[in-house]
Order: C-alpha cells, then structure tokens, then sequence
C-alpha cells in the first residue's frame, strides 16, 4: 500500500502563512496535527463519508469536519432542503418559517425542550445559557469541570491561554467530573451564589481518555442543582444527536434545564440551538442575544431535513452499531501486533490510545500511518463516525489499520524498549 504524499499542500501552506494568522488557525491549525508532515491541512472536495485533499489524495474521513457531518457530505436530503429554501430566501429582513417548523420539531424530539432558540455557532448558545441562569438567578458564579470545552469565550478558556485575562475567570469554578462531593463543597462554600453548573453529558478531555457517567452521577448532580436552585446546562454540541435524537441526557436519563445544542444538526450548515424547560422561556425572551447571521433560513431548513431523515432511521443507532463493529475489530487487529488499543467514550465518537505509551508517540505514528494511507486518524481528539460511513469504508479502514500497526511494528518505537 502506497503512502500519501503532499506538495500541493505545502505550496498553498506557504501562501496561507503569508496571508493568515498561523497560516490555518484553531482547531484546522497544522499544530494539532502531530506530525504535520503526515497530513492534509485542505480539503478541495467532498461526498459521503470521504474527502480529497489539494494533491488528489482520498481519505476516509473520522473527524467529520470536527463533528458537523454526519449524514455524509452533500447528502441529498440536506442539499435539497437547503437549495429549496436558498431560491425562496436566506439572510433576509424578519424570521422565515422554517424557523418555527424547526422550534416545534426540536421541541417534539426532545423532552428536555419546551422552547428552542437559534444561533450560529456552538458558544453562542453556551453563552446565551450562561446569561439566562444568571438573570433567572440573580447569581454571578459558575461551575464546571475541569479539562472541559465550551469554546473559546474568555470564561470558557482555562486560565493561561492567550488572551485570556484573570478577570474572566473570576466567577468560573473547576471542578473535576464525576465529583458529586465536590459540587457540594463549592454549593455549601459560594451558598447562594452559584447560578449554574455547565458540563457536556460525558467528559471528553483532549489528550486524555473520554469518561463516562459514575452510576448515579447526573441524578445526584440533578437533585443538588433543584436543591439549590442552581441551573443545570448541558453542553450538548459535541455528543448531541450521536447519542440519542431525543438529547444525551434522554440516553443518560436525566432532565437539564437548557441544552446547547450544534454540530450535527445539519450536517454542516452553520446553525447552533438552545433549548430549554417552560420555566426559564421568559428569561430567555429578555435576556438579548442575537447576530446579523443568526436567522438565516437556509441553515434552519437543513437542520429541519436533516434531524426528519436522522430520526427516520435513528442515525445515532446506526453510528453506535457500525462504530462498536469498527472499534472492536481494530482492537484485535491492535492485539494481533502486540498492542492494546484503549476506546473509550461512545462508538459513535470514540477516543483511541495506543496503552502503555505516555509518550503518545507511538499512538500519534500509529495515526499518521493511517492518515498516509487513505484513513484520517488524528491522535488527541475523539474521532467521529458518520451515518454514511459504508460497509466498504470500513472494511477498507481496516485493511489500513492493518497496514499502520504493521509499518509501526517495523519502526521499533518507544513501547518496544
Ligand atoms: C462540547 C463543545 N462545546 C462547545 C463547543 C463550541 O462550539 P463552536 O465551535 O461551534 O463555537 C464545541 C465545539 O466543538 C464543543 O465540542
């Protein structure tokens, strides 16, 4: 199997850097790709499950631009929603009426939802959360878990990053997950001053292992949250809709006050959500939050196809099942080389380690000879499957599995000493 090579990338590299911050900048920056020798860093086409990059290399994409695609690039019914909708209107002057078929379907899916609330992107809804909990409250402080992400707002970044001031964590605690005794101790330390705990429904850290729900965790973090009238946010963007269509907490069995929801709703189109319980709708009218972008009709009408098909064939199902089918047989693919693949989190989103490597040299070789091969693996975030991952895709994924473990094997790297 021929490995990828990319000369094209590094010539439009080079103008990029001329042009642009950091050449690619955030989570697209060449810095979060170790080694950036092994990757693309731009996409010139894409459809179904697959991209291609400038230099006419394929890959079988489990990022998913990050989580927004999930019924695959152009899908059909999202593509033609969304072009029915762009020849009636877009960004235009009041609300199209798909916004309100959109409010009513979110409501219908999702138990936790009374009333939904429209954005662009995913901390434009955490923000607004924020803003409603502490007007519905009174209150100034905020709790969440330690090596969480909720974007890059100057509260939602740990202290320490560029740009980000001391004041902007001052009414921000940290606590770690699935530390119910811990929320106490900061209930009972700022009583009466927390307005609301914020937390995605598991703990996805970069560069770590995802972790699951302790037995009991979100009905004792729920209990605490009604106990001291505090608001229970659940960061739903990254999970939303690869879990369950009716919210992760309907999978994990619980019922939040506001849900941020985003990235799969449709399937790449810019749209993020915040829904809520009947109690807080009145604060959320007059809490103001809005953008010039924030109504476009197109979005919404891609959001609406997409969560109809998506619910037709329960896509999170289809993604937990074809992901465990995956994961487990790269796992004994792992064990016949001599190494033990960790998966951790959900099968539809799932965080890959190679074990007994603290380097994570080996885990990020592993997943640059992947990427060389046609299968794009990064090696610190989780990864993403798709609804349109096909049964080709995957059978061809493990072929390159195969082919990674075998060309480390032969390297003779770090766990081998
Ligand atoms: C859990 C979580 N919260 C918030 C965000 C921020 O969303 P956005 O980048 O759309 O602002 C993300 C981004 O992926 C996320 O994964």
């Amino acid at each position: 199997m021929s490995t990828y090579r990319y000369p094209k990338r590094q010539e439009l590299f080079r103008r990029a850097a001329g042009v642009i911050p950091g050449g690619i900048y955030g989570h697209f920056s060449p810095a979060t790709l170790v080694p950036p020798s092994a990757y693309p860093f731009f996409t010139a086409r894409a459809e179904g499950a697959r991209f291609w990059d400038v230099d006419g290399n394929t890959f079988i994409d489990y990022m998913c631009a990050y989580g927004p695609m999930v019924m695959g690039y152009g899908a059909p019914h999202v593509e033609e929603a969304a072009e029915a909708q762009r020849r009636l209107a877009d960004c235009t002057t009041g609300a199209a009426p798909v916004m309100v078929d959109l409010a009513e379907l979110l409501v219908d899916m999702m138990p936790a939802a009374d009333w939904a609330f429209f954005a662009k992107n995913g901390a434009d809804v955490v923000n607004f959360a924020i803003m409603i909990a502490r007007d519905a409250t009174g209150r100034d402080k905020i709790v969440m878990i330690e090596g969480a992400y909720h974007g890059t707002t100057g509260w939602m970044q740990g202290p320490g990053h560029h740009g980000v001031i001391e004041a902007d964590q001052h009414q921000v605690i940290r606590i770690p997950w699935n530390d119910v005794p811990a929320f106490e101790a900061v209930l009972d330390r700022h009583h009466g001053d927390v307005a609301a705990f914020i937390s995605t429904p598991y703990h996805i850290p970069a560069f770590a292992d995802s972790q699951m729900p302790a037995e009991g965790y979100w009905e004792k973090i729920q209990a605490l949250c009604r106990r001291h009238n505090v608001v229970l946010i659940v960061d739903d963007i990254r999970h939303g809709f690869r879990l369950d269509m009716a919210g992760s907490s309907a999978y994990f069995g619980f019922s939040p006050d506001l849900t941020c929801l985003g990235n799969a709703m449709a399937n790449g189109y810019p749209i993020s959500a915040l829904v809520g319980c009947e109690a807080l709708k009145s604060t959320a009218a007059r809490v103001f939050h809005t953008g010039s972008y924030w109504f476009q009709a197109v979005p919404m009408a891609a959001a609406k196809a997409n969560l109809v098909k998506m619910g037709e064939i329960n896509a999170p199902q289809v993604m937990l099942t074809r992901g465990a089918l995956l994961f487990d047989a790269m796992v004994n693919i792992a064990t016949t080389y001599g190494y033990d693949l960790k998966v951790s989190g959900v099968p539809s989103m799932p965080y890959l380690r190679i074990a007994d490597d603290e380097s994570l040299m080996l885990h990020q070789d592993w997943c640059a000879e992947g990427t060389r091969r046609g299968a794009y693996f990064t090696p610190h975030h989780n990864w993403f499957i798709s609804a349109a991952h096909t049964d080709a895709d995957i059978q061809q994924t493990l072929e390159i599995v195969d082919e990674a473990f075998k060309a480390i094997k032969g390297k003779n790297l770090p766990i081998e000493c």
